[in-house]
């Protein structure tokens, strides 16, 4: 098991040392490397992805990310800015399916800021189109034109999405509805956006492949209110990549825990990017301060998904509920009368519950 390690930026290299440390415990026959990716790949090298990070990448079964960002990369040009690394290793590696977890943990059910009776038992799967849309599109681009006679700076973006692009993600998700409760969303914005009534077609046509899942159509504004107003009725909800940047920060808000919450980006083949939800958090970086539940899960996520272990996946996620039961908080889901507890201490908790 080849495993990448991308630290990252700000609270990134805190975090990923609990995970490490987690997965060493686990005594599997992993072999771990270590590469820059974002803001601290731009200091070293100027790329944000740069070559060696991609050689490794390559090679690896998996990358287990922390994060990238901060204020100080915010004056850069487009192409050396963090996220930029981030965007090049997904389009890199082809990993095209983004499954954002949103599970509110009974534990921490004060934690959101929706009433309980709204949120209690949640546990939606948003699959997000991570490689297409408008992230990607061509042309784009900022310059000056003339418009009606004066000279205008004037900016463009294009959204497309192929059939096949469409297709290939819309199988993940029903594959992923067919294991939970058989309830798809798909959200789109056919009213509006020839990409999206594609998006409709393809997913009404993938349907007939899969009788057992129960496919619905929902507009994206719609979803969001529908999101709040009682997210309960969702299961798995897939969409593109720009509606799903936004709905997926949306449902893990529901949780009111995005230190919580894990993800999962896989290619066609199993290779996935693991990453935690939330960013690299550069108020905090170097504190001690952030959670390190995030990556860890992200950790059991990259088991079960790339390596088919499932019983490693449970034993983390395991271990992880039973801090939590036994009132171990970091600061960000810290209640009166818990215990506040560093990042290295989260750490140790989930390495004694293992
Ligand atoms: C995310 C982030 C990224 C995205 C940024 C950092 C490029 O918001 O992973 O959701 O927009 O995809
Ligand atoms: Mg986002």
């Amino acid at each position: 098991m080849k495993i990448c390690v991308l630290p990252g930026d700000g609270i990134g290299p805190e975090i990923m040392a609990e995970a490490v440390r987690v997965l060493q415990a686990l005594e599997l026959r992993c072999e771990l490397s270590e590469a820059l990716l974002g803001g601290c790949a731009v200091d070293a090298t100027g790329d944000p992805y740069p070559q060696e990070t991609q050689r490794l990448a390559q090679q690896a079964d998996a990358v287990l990310l922390g994060a990238v960002g901060g204020p100080q990369w915010d004056g850069l040009p487009r192409g050396q800015r963090p996220e930029r690394g981030l965007l090049a290793i997904r389009q890199d590696l082809g990993l095209f399916a983004n499954l954002r977890p949103a599970i509110l943990y009974p534990e921490l059910a004060n934690a959101s800021t929706l009433k309980s009776e709204v949120v209690a038992g949640l546990d939606i799967l948003i699959v997000r189109e991570l490689t297409g849309d408008i992230y990607f599109g061509q042309p784009r681009g900022i310059e000056t034109r003339d418009i009606d006679g004066r000279q205008e700076r004037f900016a463009f973006n294009t959204m497309h999405y192929s059939e096949s692009e469409i297709r290939r993600i819309l199988r993940v998700a029903f594959e992923a509805a067919g294991r939970r409760n058989g309830k798809l969303c798909s959200v789109d914005k056919m009213n509006v956006l020839e990409t999206t009534q594609l998006w409709r077609d393809v997913a009404n046509e993938t349907a007939a492949d899969y009788p057992d899942v129960e496919l619905s159509h929902m507009l994206v504004d719609n979803a969001a209110m529908q999101l709040v107003r009682n997210p309960r009725q969702f299961d798995v909800i897939v969409t593109g990549n720009m509606f799903g940047d936004i709905l997926s920060d949306e449902a893990a808000m529901l949780t009111g825990s995005i230190g919580m919450l894990p993800s999962a980006s896989l290619d066609a083949n199993g290779k996935g990017l693991y990453e935690p939800c939330h960013g690299s958090a550069p108020d905090i970086a170097g504190r001690g301060l952030a959670n390190p539940l995030a990556t860890i899960l992200s950790a059991a996520m990259m088991l079960r998904y790339t390596f088919a272990l499932e019983d490693a996946a449970l034993r983390i996620e395991n271990a992880v509920k039973k801090v939590l039961a036994q009132g171990c908080r970091t600061a960000d889901i810290h209640e009166p009368g818990m215990q506040e507890l560093t990042t290295r201490a989260m750490g140790d908790a989930v390495l004694a519950a293992l």
